[in-house]
């Protein structure tokens, strides 16, 4: 296969209404590499070998990018996320070549969040300062737990000194706009244990916390060997009171596992759940992406990396175009995680169908008190957010 035959493949148009104006555009680069792999991980990372192919990477992700630029339709980027993976394990000259190639392509707005997801690991914090002066402006440190017990428990190779050092870093490094994630419910976890992180990550000030419930995961080493996970009335008791916690100390919850203080809500994610647009660049990167013309296209990439960088192998993996039938499922499995929901009129200007035709489903899902009774927003109940899926069937063709 030569060069040009590594881009988009469409499938036929299947929809057959149109969109006024195309949603915000934002871009996920995705770093398929991990020092190790956690025991908990099912996202798409693999152990790296000493050395990374960085240039080969960063050749094929500027590749792939250029093939999918007429999906853009000339919008400007909102927001880039490095996820992964560990993007941390990137130098900053690889990341700065990467980041300029992206903006040779296409164009940024003015007040564009770029974000970048790191280990608390010292080999990463030494890099902090060099990725700021790239223009990246936001870190999401995965932190996980402040306790060493907890991080060996969970497989991790950083430890409980690092992580309380890492938010110090990235202040130092000129982040005054950095995300702690955390995760609860993990093994022989306490109610005291859960709140005793939440109150080590509060002190360090960060601007959004990300509090994930672990979950376990098909394929992954927990998944065929589980850990002793807390009692049910032990989580619930930890989701209450760390919600409380939270909201005390000005994280105001705006999605299941999201907080943030005033005016510092992840705009990246933002665009996910209200159905924006993104471009996927990366191994096993996935991609949502209107036209004029009304087709929404789900598309993904190649998986493995050896796969990705095989310069005889396609990017992409797959693509899906949203049917009619699928759309009002899709839009609101993404609004409706929103603590706050959406303003009403988002949904024909995401999905370009007339709200009124499922007038129906509304009232039926507001009857059984799973969404709140308001003409002028879509907006789950606390049952609702409780119980997402039965307030999915509601709209399922
Ligand atoms: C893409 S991952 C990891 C980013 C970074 N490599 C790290 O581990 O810190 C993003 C976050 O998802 C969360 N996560 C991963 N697996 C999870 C699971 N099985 N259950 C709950 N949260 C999980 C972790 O908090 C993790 O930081
Ligand atoms: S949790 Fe993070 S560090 Fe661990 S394997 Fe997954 S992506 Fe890598």
């Amino acid at each position: 296969m030569n060069d040009t035959d590594r881009g988009l493949i469409f499938p036929p148009a299947a929809v057959g209404h149109s969109l006024l104006q195309l949603p915000p555009l934002a871009l996920y680069i995705h770093i398929p590499w991990c020092v190790r792999k956690c025991p908990y991980c099912d996202f798409n990372s693999h152990t790296a070998s000493p050395e990374l192919p960085e240039t080969e990477y960063v050749d094929a992700l500027l590749a792939d990018l250029e093939r999918d630029l007429p999906l853009a339709h000339g919008r400007e980027l909102t927001s880039i996320f490095f996820g992964g993976g560990t993007p941390s394990l990137f130098s900053a000259e690889a990341l700065g070549r990467l980041l300029e190639g992206v903006q040779q392509r296409i164009r940024f707005a003015s007040d564009i969040e770029i974000t970048l997801e790191a280990n608390p690991g010292t080999f990463e914090q030494n890099k902090f300062r060099a990725y700021r002066q790239l223009g990246i402006n936001r870190l999401s440190i995965g932190v996980q737990s402040f306790q060493q017990a907890k991080l060996e428990a969970l497989g991790r190779i950083h430890n409980g000194d690092e992580a309380m050092r890492a938010a110090d870093m990235a202040r130092n490094a000129g982040f005054d706009n950095f995300n702690l994630d955390l995760m609860h419910g993990l093994p022989d976890q306490s109610l005291d244990d859960a709140l005793g992180d939440l109150r080590q990550a509060i002190a360090l000030a960060p601007t959004h916390l990300s509090w994930y419930q672990l979950t376990l995961e098909p394929n992954t080493v927990f998944w065929n060997q589980p850990p002793v996970l807390p009692e049910d009335d032990t989580l619930w008791d930890i989701q209450e009171a760390g919600q409380a916690l939270l909201a005390e100390h000005g994280y105001g919850q705006y999605e299941v596992s999201a907080y943030a203080q005033e005016g510092r809500r992840a705009r990246h994610n933002l665009n996910y759940w209200s159905f924006g647009d993104f471009l996927g660049i990366g191994a096993g990167a996935h991609a949502k992406l209107s036209s004029p013309d009304g087709q929404i296209l789900r598309s993904w990439k190649t998986r493995l990396p050896k796969d990705y960088l095989d310069p005889k192998k396609s990017f992409q993996a797959g693509a899906k175009a949203l049917t009619v039938d699928e759309l009002p499922f899709e839009f609101l499995m993404n609004a409706l995680r929103l603590t706050e929901g959406v303003p009403a009129e988002l949904f024909s200007q995401r999905t370009g169908l007339p709200l009124a035709d499922f007038a129906k489903a509304r009232e039926q899902a507001q009857k059984r008190g799973l969404l709140v009774a308001d003409p002028e927003r879509l907006v789950a109940t606390p049952e609702g957010q409780l119980f997402l899926n039965d307030l999915l069937q509601y709209f399922l063709p």
